[in-house]
């Protein structure tokens, strides 16, 4: 039997494959130090716990309305007009199992084939995927390491034609930690504002910022009406294995991504949904102790991955990513990385596995103890004589 022809388009996302190969690795009784996972690795908050295990024990066990329970719509709502700035209603917010499916209704809803859609690179493998997948045209768009990974803005206009149906923008980002400075998101609201094209604004790593804070595109005249914001739980409140994110778009779009939602999950778990509830409603000092944590670890990783020879790291301002240049190691940085797992017992990830300009890059997660992240660069440093 053969497969659609359609499945020969579709990415995937290689964190998955490193994890397993480490995996494997520790099998054979190999000591990995993991920094190529995406998650956070504290515990969700206890209350939240809490409020899963209560709303299960109430019966929240059932089906639930396709666009999400009323009430965490509406505390979504005004989440997101609170911090972006904007207004929106509970009839705009489409809850799903993640951040993920934002991604996947949006776009299958927006793309026709051969249509434009300009995104970041490096950035999340999976806008790659879908783009290919549904037969649209990629058109990646250089970030600049010396601008902090934004885009080059004229390069980015460059890329923008007829056929631009589609901007994607991730800030904080994944993989590099770069945040998209205020001045130019209003500079690519101005180069949006009379197109007719969307922004898929993802933002899943908001509230993960160190020195300022992350700004919404939807905050410029005429962007609330043109943007999806995606967001979640996920991350800030470190729920990954609970499987609850939203998107935030104009009623038109909530309406066919929820048709969408319809025919693929029917709704998102209910019990999962008061959790988020307790989430958004409940206190955020776990939140605020986290984001502390990060930000001891990003200081402390990135002053050492620039004592190892070969490398040169810039302090990302948000996520938990650092995203070292490696080109001075003149091994290419796949061969570097398969190395480092094999040599050393340090998992992380190839810059190409975020796009093609993520070439000469590695990609290190923080979300390990500080004691951890410290060896995995003393590791690195025993093995660094095959390149230095
Ligand atoms: C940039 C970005 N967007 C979205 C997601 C997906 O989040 P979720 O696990 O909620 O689907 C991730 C997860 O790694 C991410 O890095």
């Amino acid at each position: 039997m053969k497969l659609a022809e359609r499945m020969s388009h579709i990415g995937t996302e290689s964190a998955f494959e490193v994890l397993a190969k480490a995996r494997a690795l520790e099998k054979q009784g190999k000591s990995i130090i993991h920094l190529e996972i995406g998650e956070p690795d504290f515990p969700t908050p206890a209350h939240v716990v809490e409020a899963g295990q209560k709303a299960l024990a109430e019966g929240w066990t059932k089906y639930g309305p396709t666009p999400g329970l009323p009430e965490l719509r509406e505390t979504i709502a005004g989440y997101i007009s609170r911090t972006r700035g904007i207004s929106v209603a509970a009839d705009n917010v489409c809850v799903v199992p993640g951040g993920k499916p934002i991604m996947y209704f949006t776009m299958t809803a927006l793309l026709n084939p051969g249509d434009e859609v300009i995104y970041p690179d490096p950035s999340f493998p999976i806008y790659e995927s879908l783009i290919h997948f549904l037969g649209a045209k990629a058109m990646p768009v250089p970030l600049v390491e010396s601008r902090g990974f934004s885009f080059d803005l004229d390069t980015l206009a460059k890329s923008l034609s007829p056929k631009t149906k589609l901007v994607i923008l991730n800030s904080p980002a994944n993989p590099t930690g770069g945040v998209i400075p205020k001045e130019d998101l209003k500079k690519i609201a101005d180069l949006l504002r009379d197109r007719d094209v969307m922004i898929l604004s993802d933002e899943i790593y908001s509230r993960i910022f160190y020195e300022t804070a992350p700004e919404s595109i939807t905050q410029f005249p005429g962007m609330v009406e043109k943007t999806i914001i995606l967001d979640g739980f996920s991350k800030t409140y470190s729920m990954t294995g609970w499987r609850l994110g939203y998107g935030v778009m104009p009623e038109w779009l909530a309406d066919t991504v929820n048709l969408m939602a319809v025919n693929a999950t029917s709704c998102t778990a209910s019990f999962t949904q008061r959790a988020g509830l307790a989430a958004l409603e409940g206190p955020q000092d776990a939140v605020d102790a986290m984001v502390r944590e990060f930000k001891n670890r990003r200081d402390a990783m990135v002053q050492a991955l620039n004592t190892i020879p070969g490398f040169r790291c810039s302090l990302p301002a948000g996520a938990f990513y650092a995203f070292p240049n490696v080109t001075g190691t003149k091994m290419s940085s796949k061969a570097l990385a398969d190395f480092l797992l094999t040599e050393a017992g340090v998992a992380c990830l190839n810059g190409t596995a975020f796009g093609q300009h993520g070439d000469g890059f590695l990609r290190f997660s923080y979300a390990n103890s500080l004691a951890n992240i410290m060896e995995a660069v003393d590791r690195i440093k025993k093995v660094s004589s095959k390149w230095a």
